[in-house]
């Protein structure tokens, strides 16, 4: 198979992570014999320093033509008083919104020997997994341009949303259910915004459509609580954009694991942009020691979600499991007894976990 995928680095470990997941690339292509090809443009900081910009044309334009696009992460301190349209988190926004990936899935997994890290108890965390279905590009983060009024002193930020726009995040949460476990949970905050109350009717109509999945509406507060002392409770949650970063940031601590947590945002055209749930991490940004997991893991997403590469990707997820339980892990993660390794160590280790698992597949079927 053929691809070309387009990266974009953006700033802090999202450059040193994002070099992870293009060696792993490389070590799968040779493996199954696929050829991928790279590309990469500035976003965020890093194209407002070169550019002016957070978003050049140059890169939307590249990223429109390419078939996947692998982002590392934006932002940093040193473009935080830049007045908003600056800011390096507008080139991820404008980056959804041109692409129009609507659909935001963060799957929320704990790995099985990391799970004493949680801040939950391991009883309570123990089992869980589930899919987050946030929204991406309406809400809050896109309605008419919020502005300052009365000298600055008010402010107005609408929640705006299009019954088109509900029914494709809907839809694709009652699929992801479908092929889940069959539950999904849609978040809302329906006792006060009309936004809501129109969410939950049209979440009511498509019930019909998937029988096989049970639905259940729960109210945002009551979510967030929940997410603390029942996380094993939720398959599938689906929820409007603002509610579903806060509720992803919450699930992805819970598995004590955040460096590992990758993200697919999708378009009804499959083309997607797949990145890590973490941030920049200016803090330990150059030192060599950012766990490249969560972006390897990325990468496996997009293998299955783009390009319908289901053994491949399974190849790069088993290889980091692998590599994790070898008690290797970066500094970020505590491990008993284990070895803590580097953003480089932790890449080759898993690129020699590929190679070692296809070569072994490779005897296994010469001689069996
Ligand atoms: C995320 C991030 C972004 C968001 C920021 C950086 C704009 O927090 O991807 O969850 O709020 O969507
Ligand atoms: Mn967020």
């Amino acid at each position: 198979m053929k691809k070309h995928i387009v990266l974009l680095p953006g700033d802090g470990i999202g450059k040193e992570v994002i070099e992870s997941a293009k060696d792993v690339l490389n070590a799968i292509a040779e493996e199954f014999n696929h050829s991928f090809s790279f590309e990469t443009h500035e976003i965020g900081g890093a194209a407002i320093d070169l550019y002016g910009t957070p978003l050049p044309e140059s890169t939307v334009d590249a990223c429109k033509h390419a078939d996947a696009v692998l982002l590392g992460a934006v932002g940093g301190p040193k473009w935080d008083q830049n007045p908003s349209h600056l800011r390096p988190e507008r080139g991820l926004l404008g980056i959804r919104k041109a692409l129009d990936l609507y659909a935001n899935l963060r799957p929320i997994k704990g790995f099985k020997n990391l799970l004493h890290a949680s801040p939950l108890k391991e009883e309570v965390i123990s089992g869980s997994d589930l899919l987050i279905v946030r929204e991406l590009t309406g809400g809050l983060y896109f309605g008419t341009p919020s502005e300052r009024r009365d000298n600055g002193q008010s402010v107005v930020d609408t929640l705006a949303y299009t019954r088109c726009e509900i029914e494709r995040i809907v839809d694709k949460a009652f699929e992801a259910a479908q092929s889940r476990r069959g539950r999904l949970t849609s978040v809302d905050k329906a006792n006060v915004l009309e936004s809501s109350k129109l969410w939950r009717e049209i979440v009511e109509e498509k019930k019909a459509k998937y029988p096989d999945v049970a639905v259940e509406h729960v109210l945002v507060d009551a979510a967030a609580m929940k997410l603390i002392t029942n996380p094993t409770h939720f398959d599938v949650i689906v929820t409007e954009n603002m509610f579903g970063d806060i509720l992803s940031d919450e699930a992805s601590v819970l598995t004590g694991s955040l460096g590992l947590l990758p993200s697919a945002s999708l378009n009804e055209s499959g083309v997607g942009l797949y990145e890590p749930v973490h941030g920049s991490a200016p803090d330990i940004a150059g030192k060599g020691v950012a766990n490249p997991v969560a972006m390897i893991l990325s990468a496996a997403l997009m293998l299955r979600y783009s390009f319908g590469l289901n053994d491949e990707a399974k190849m790069i997820e088993d290889a980091a499991q692998g590599a994790l339980d070898a008690g290797f892990h970066t500094a970020d993660l505590r491990v008993e007894n284990g070895r803590q390794v580097g953003t480089t160590e932790m890449t080759k280790l898993i690129v020699d976990f590929i190679k070692t698992q296809t070569a072994s597949k490779c005897i296994a079927s010469c001689y069996f």
